[in-house]
């Protein structure tokens, strides 16, 4: 079975001392959990500090974004080398917010997912349909063009090293999480595309979190589906307490039972 790895995605909020108490708080919360990964993927202001927090424990650092090349004139951007010197382990790539409010394009994701592997970060590749999409029964279409497009070039060996993330854009920060059988579909369509990209064992090896209100008291159903391998957490990441509570239900899912 796959590890679970729950990741707090922090966004753009807090002060540096607000990450530092959560950051402080959520390392204490999850000492003694074992069987489950946990990122925290603070604003940058805070990356470097958080990390000083968290070295040494289990809780792992991620940035929520990066530019493709190593380095140069790219005023505002942050590079793979820098996120790999502060020790990062995961980085976000192609969120739904920064493909809407930045016009992030395939093209760019893709070549973040390159530049990441390149250097040893893992993308926490992220897709997911629009509400009208949904609607539309265009859900399928749409997460298999973000797939396609976000792993285009990357070697089928590569493809074990990378995280996906399903996030229904309308789930997002809405309180309207999908449920567990909705989630469960998309993520068994990607783990099937994902095989024919690379291979079945391979295949078998990544982890699909789901990401969209996920809440301490809806944390627990989502966790029992065995094709979610974890969440991805916007609001509720920013509470220690809760999001601690969430990675308890991570770490302790259980099966429900289901007569298949
Ligand atoms: P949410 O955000 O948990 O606040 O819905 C999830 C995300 O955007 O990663």
């Amino acid at each position: 079975m796959r590890t679970p790895v729950v990741i707090g995605n922090w966004k753009m909020q807090g002060t540096l001392a607000d990450a530092r108490a959560l950051a402080a708080g959520v390392r204490d919360g999850v000492r003694r959990l074992k069987d489950v990964h946990v990122g925290l993927c603070p604003p940058f202001t805070a990356l470097a500090a958080v990390g000083e927090i968290v070295a040494g424990s289990p809780v792992k650092l991620g940035a929520q974004n990066c530019h493709w090349e190593d380095a140069g004139a790219h005023t505002g951007e942050i590079s793979l080398p820098m996120l790999a010197d502060l020790k990062c382990t995961y980085v976000l790539v192609g969120h739904s917010e920064r493909r809407r409010e930045m016009r992030e394009t395939d093209d760019w994701i893709n070549l973040k997912v390159r530049a990441a592997l390149r250097h040893h970060v893992s993308p926490v590749l992220c897709v997911g349909e629009t509400g009208d999409e949904r609607r539309q029964g265009l859900t399928f279409t749409t997460v298999e063009g973000q797939l396609r497009s976000g792993l285009a070039g990357v070697p089928a060996e590569e493809v074990g090293r990378v995280l996906l993330a399903y996030e229904p854009v309308w789930a997002i920060g809405t309180g309207v999480n999908a449920t567990p059988a909705q989630a469960a579909e998309v993520h068994g369509y990607l783990r099937g595309l994902l095989s024919e990209l690379a291979s079945k064992e391979i295949a078998s090896t990544v982890p699909i979190l789901y990401g969209g209100s996920v809440k301490a008291d809806n944390a627990q159903a989502l966790a029992a589906e065995s094709e979610i391998d974890g969440m991805l957490v916007g609001g509720a990441s920013l509470q220690a307490p809760g999001f601690v509570s969430i990675v308890k239900q991570a770490a302790h899912r259980v099966a429900p039972a289901r007569s298949k």
